[in-house]
């Protein structure tokens, strides 16, 4: 069989040593391997930039760049492309530090580094396309589980036609809040997830009440407060990687103990029930509803600054506010 062309970048400042790497990939087997040099970080990087690589066999210790450093920077450019480091540090640390920041594999140079370094590659290269694989299966995996996420949110939404897309907006803002807060990417898709399903209990709920003009009488409010325990019994049996179910049980508490269903207080409750609480009073004082017309986001505003701290947890509203406020936040059109 032919060998497969293979395109490799030997990053390495000893031309000597460099020369040496290159004669050994040479006699790949399996690859016919064409590889070119570079002796720098910057020189590594713009070729990275103009040209396109297989793999990537990178010294830590460069004139102008040393450490894990240099694995994190050519991940910037191609992150995509699997790192063989080859480096004369054998510090645990440092392997382990290099190894962490996204290298495949590591050699430490010696007398047997030549004859290791065609297999390492490979290894590397297989080892790559295996994590790109499962990545690309993840997202997948997630856009499924959104996508069905999203469909059961339409089906409430189809009982309560007043408060069509109310669950996506307040999914929407929580999630801004999240981010302002420092939530890590996936706590905020576990947001994403419960938000999106926060009202999901009220499928328990008949559509007259949900939908009835005028005030409600004490038994119809006990009714609709039943919704966020209906949606945490509902979500408790599928197993998402967060506390969906529990954030939506407590999407109704309140910072002082005044919520419910449970009258849960302060650190009691989920910072992510906090950010959806925050998120739900501002969409729906700012939307029409069937006893009253919207009552405009900055009344919604004013309502969450004065009872901040005390019934909304304050770093979600003060994330809330600077979004409106100083960064113009608006919700994407349906
Ligand atoms: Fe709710």
């Amino acid at each position: 069989m032919k060998p497969q062309p293979r395109r490799v970048l030997i990053v390495e400042d000893d031309p000597n040593v460099a020369a040496l790497f290159r004669r050994a990939l040479d006699n790949d087997a399996e690859w016919n391997v064409s590889s070119r040099a570079a002796q720098s970080l910057a020189d590594a990087c713009a070729a990275l930039r103009n040209d396109a690589f297989h793999a990537i066999v990178l010294d830590l210790g460069l004139p102008d760049s040393a450490g894990a450093v240099n694995v994190r920077r050519v991940r910037e450019e191609a992150p995509d492309l699997p790192i063989l480091v080859v480096s004369g540090q054998g510090d645990e640390s440092v392997i382990f530090e290099a190894l962490q920041s996204g290298a495949q594999d590591y050699l430490i140079k010696g007398p047997l580094v030549m004859s290791l370094l065609s297999r390492a590659l490979h290894y590397a290269v297989s080892r790559k396309e295996s994590e790109n694989a499962i990545q690309r299966t993840l997202r997948d995996l997630r856009r499924t589980l959104m996508g069905t996420v999203n469909v059961l949110a339409g089906m409430i939404e189809l009982r309560d036609p007043y408060t069509a897309g109310h669950e996506r907006r307040v999914s929407e803002l929580a999630c801004r809040i999240a981010a302002k807060i420092g939530f890590e990417e996936d706590r905020v898709e576990g947001l994403r997830v419960a938000a999106t399903l926060h009202d999901v209990g009220k499928i328990s709920i008949p559509s007259e009440i949900l939908a009835k003009p005028g005030r409600l009488s004490d038994i119809e409010y006990d009714l609709i407060k039943t919704h966020p325990r209906v949606g945490h019994d509902v979500l408790r049996t599928v197993e998402f990687p967060w506390p969906v179910a529990e954030i939506v049980h407590q999407h109704h508490e309140r910072m002082d103990g005044s919520g419910y269903p449970r009258g849960l207080k302060g650190e009691a409750i989920l910072q992510e029930a906090r950010i959806i609480a925050v998120a739900d009073v501002i969409e729906a004082m700012s939307s029409h509803r069937p006893y009253r017309g919207a009552l405009g986001v900055e009344k919604a505003l004013d309502e969450i600054s004065a009872r901040r701290g005390e019934v909304y947890d304050a770093p979600s509203v003060d994330a809330c506010l600077e979004l409106f406020r100083k960064e113009g936040f608006m919700w994407d059109e349906d």
